[in-house]
């Protein structure tokens, strides 16, 4: 049997609109259309997953008994990825109201919903002993995430953390026991800073600061850097830069979904840490190119493309 990516997180409906300038507080700005989309952070690493390796991927989490619960699941089930292990909960599906301005930067408001209710003891025993990589991030209960991390280390499989969005009331022993129970951190630069700001490990510079955190936490920490690349830190002391692939930036959003899901799907085929961050590193760049987060992930043909020609 092959090994299985395990994404336990949120499924999200995405309402995006592009603005000229993200509104201050107090402030109203205008937008012609808005786009309905599939999104939230674990069903986006699964879609990542999924399309840049032929490993069985498959998602736990909870939708809503409306529409746009009806609507997130067939699509996961269009992309070819397990979703039995997606709960139907009684509030409604997840949404997300994201806003676009003209150099591709987002402001997103996310509205829990159905994601509160997202529960580790729900998920069937036999999805750890088969994954081989559990992908986490924060959209969920962090008590939920714990619980599938600490089962799936007991199951011999590898933890991947997305430490996003951090929680602003997340404490220093709640970061120490995920990371306890996890393999590798990613992280983008402000929730490495928030991360090492809970945990005290904040360094000079983001490549100080992710091998203190590798250290400390005796874990991989991979910093995703945007236009300037990605960092991996193994608390050795050096770190490996992986450079991201140039592109016309129309919508960062997805971006950092895109890398986890393509790291994981590379750790579980087999690759070591600084190859599966060079593929993810080439996908995430790629998923920058369109407006909205999965619209624009790339298929394994096109990763392997753009690798060839770096
Ligand atoms: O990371 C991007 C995602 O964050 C969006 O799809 C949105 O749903 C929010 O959860
Ligand atoms: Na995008």
């Amino acid at each position: 049997e092959r090994p299985v990516v395990f994404v336990f997180g949120s499924v999200n409906v995405d309402l995006v609109c592009r603005v000229p300038a993200i509104a201050r507080p107090g402030e109203t700005v205008l937008s012609a259309r808005y786009e309905q989309l599939y999104g939230g952070k674990g069903a986006n690493q699964a879609v990542a997953a999924r399309r840049s390796s032929a490993l069985p991927v498959a998602i736990a989490g909870a939708v809503g008994d409306d529409d746009l619960g009806r609507g997130a699941r067939r699509s996961l089930d269009d992309e070819g990825i397990d979703t039995t292990n997606l709960a139907t909960a009684g509030e409604r599906t997840g949404c997300a109201f994201i806003a676009i301005d003209d150099e591709g930067e987002n402001a997103i408001t996310v509205a829990s919903g159905a994601n509160l209710e997202a529960g580790a003891a729900a998920v069937d025993p036999s999805l750890f002993r088969k994954a081989a990589v559990l992908v986490l991030q924060m959209e969920i209960r962090r008590g939920e995430n714990l619980a599938a991390a600490r089962r799936m280390t007991a199951a011999g499989g590898r933890v991947v953390v997305n430490l996003a969005p951090v929680p602003a009331d997340l404490r220093q022993d709640e970061l120490a026991e995920i990371l306890a129970a996890s393999t590798v951190l990613i992280v983008n630069e402000s929730e490495l800073s928030s991360a090492a700001n809970i945990s005290r490990s904040l360094g000079d510079t983001p490549a100080a600061t992710a091998d203190q955190l590798a250290r400390r936490f005796a874990i991989t920490v991979i910093a995703t850097l945007g236009a300037e690349g990605v960092l991996i830190a193994d608390g050795s002391g050096e770190t490996t830069h992986v450079a991201a692939l140039p592109v016309d930036v129309v919508d960062t959003t997805g971006a950092g979904d895109t890398f986890v899901g393509v790291f994981a799907s590379g750790l579980a085929e087999g690759l070591s840490v600084a190859e599966a961050a060079r593929r993810a590193a080439v996908g995430a760049s790629l998923a920058c190119r369109k407006v909205g987060a999965q619209t624009a992930m790339p298929s394994r043909a096109e990763i392997e493309a753009a690798l060839a020609n770096r």
